[in-house]
C-alpha cells in the first residue's frame, strides 16, 4: 500500500493506493485553523475489517442495482448481490475493496496522483474487461479535481464515483446543521430496498427541496414516507444540468460554525446525498472519534442508481469503442 499526500496552498489531501481512497483532507476554517473533514481510519487494517466505504472509489456500478440483474445486448448478466437482494456498490469486492497502481503526476502548479485498475471480464459478474482510471489533483483554489475514465474490450455498464463522507465542523457531532444547496428540482424516489422506482418527482414542497439553502437536518424527521423508507436522505437527485456533459454547480454546502464551505461541480447527471444514515456510533475511526448517527454526509456524483433497469435514465453503457469520462470537483472554501 502506497499513500500520496498533495498540498496546495492551504488545502492537503492524503490518498491511498487501496480503493484509491481519500484519507484526508485538510482545509482550514474561517480563522485559518486547519481541520480534517472526512471521516476514516488511522490504519489500513481498520479500512480493510469495516469501512463503509469512507473515502472511496466505488465501482464498477456504484449505487444499486435491482436483484444484480440487467440485460445488455439480449444477454442477461448476475452481478453479486451483496444488499439484501441487490448489488450495491461494485459487490462483495468492488473497487474500493482493491488495490490500485498510483503514479504521481509531476505538476508543481497542480499536484496530483493517478490511480489504475485493470478489472478482469466477469469480476463480480459484470461482463468485459475494464481499464479503470481515476486522477486526483488539486488546485491552489483549494479545489480537488476527480477525474474518471475506463474503457472496456466488451459492451458493459459502468458508475464511478467517489464515497468521502464529510464533515466540515471537522468535529465529533452530526451534520445536520450544515447548509445546503442541491441544484435539482426532481430526485427519483425508492422502494423499500432503495431501488428507484423510475418515477421522477418534483422537489416542490417536499423535505427534498434543497434548491434553496437548508439545514440538512431541518426536514430530515419530517414524517414523509421516503425519508422514513431510507431512514433519512439516501436519495439520488436529477442535477438540472442532467443531459448536459460540461462541468456544473450540483451542491453547495455551508458549515456555519467554522465558516467551512464545499462547492461540487460535476458532469454527470446524479447526486446521490447520504446523510449518514448507517452510522450509528459503533465505528470509532481517527484519532479515537465515535462516529455517530448523521457524523457525516455524502455527495456521490452518478449516473442514476439501477439505470441499466430503466431504459428511461441516462444510460451507464460503455462499449468497446467508447470511453467512459467524468469529472467532479470539489472546492473547500469558507465564508
Ligand atoms: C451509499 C448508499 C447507502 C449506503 C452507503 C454506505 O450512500 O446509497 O445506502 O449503502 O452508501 O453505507
Amino acid at each position: 500500500m502506497q499513500a500520496f499526500v498533495l498540498r496546495n496552498g492551504d488545502v492537503e489531501v492524503e490518498a491511498i493506493t487501496y480503493g484509491a481512497i481519500i484519507t484526508r483532507v485538510l482545509a482550514p476554517d474561517r480563522r485559518g485553523e486547519p481541520g480534517d473533514v472526512v471521516l476514516g481510519f488511522d490504519t489500513l487494517d481498520e479500512y480493510l475489517e469495516h469501512s463503509p466505504y469512507f473515502g472511496a472509489v466505488v465501482g464498477r456500478y456504484a449505487n444499486r442495482i435491482a436483484h444484480g440483474r440487467f440485460a445488455l445486448d439480449g444477454v442477461t448478466y448476475q452481478l453479486a448481490c451483496n444488499d439484501g437482494a441487490n448489488h450495491l456498490h461494485g459487490g462483495v469486492r468492488g473497487f474500493d475493496k482493491v488495490l490500485w497502481t498510483a503514479t504521481p503526476l509531476s505538476d508543481d502548479a497542480m499536484p496530483g496522483v493517478t490511480f489504475l485498475y485493470d478489472s478482469a471480464d466477469g469480476d463480480e459478474g459484470y461482463p468485459g474487461t475494464l481499464s479503470a482510471r481515476v486522477t486526483y489533483r488539486l488546485s491552489g483554489d483549494g479545489a480537488l479535481h476527480v477525474r474518471y475514465h475506463a474503457t472496456t474490450d466488451r459492451a458493459t455498464i459502468v458508475n464511478l464515483t467517489q464515497h468521502s463522507y464529510f464533515n466540515l465542523a471537522a468535529g465529533e457531532g452530526n451534520v445536520l446543521g450544515h447548509q445546503v444547496v442541491v441544484n435539482a428540482s426532481r430526485f427519483t424516489p425508492v422502494d423499500a430496498g432503495l431501488i428507484p422506482t423510475g418515477e421522477l418527482r418534483l422537489v416542490e414542497g417536499t423535505p427534498f427541496d434543497f434548491r434553496t439553502p437548508a439545514a440538512l437536518g431541518a426536514r430530515i424527521d419530517e414524517p414523509d414516507g421516503q425519508l422514513e423508507t431510507a431512514g433519512g436522505y439516501d436519495h439520488n437527485f436529477v442535477l438540472d444540468s442532467v443531459g448536459d456533459r460540461a462541468l456544473v454547480l450540483a451542491a453547495r454546502v455551508v458549515e456555519p460554525m467554522s465558516g467551512r464551505t464545499l462547492e461540487l461541480r460535476t458532469t454527470e447527471p446524479g447526486l446521490q446525498l447520504y446523510s449518514g444514515n448507517f452510522l450509528d456510533g459503533s465505528i470509532i475511526g481517527k484519532g479515537g472519534r465515535r462516529y455517530a448517527h448523521r457524523s457525516g454526509f455524502c455527495l456521490e456524483t452518478q449516473h442514476f442508481p439501477d439505470s441499466p433497469n430503466h431504459p428511461e435514465f441516462p444510460s451507464a453503457v460503455l462499449r468497446p469503442d467508447g470511453q467512459y469520462e467524468s469529472e467532479s470537483v470539489f472546492v473547500f472554501g469558507v465564508t
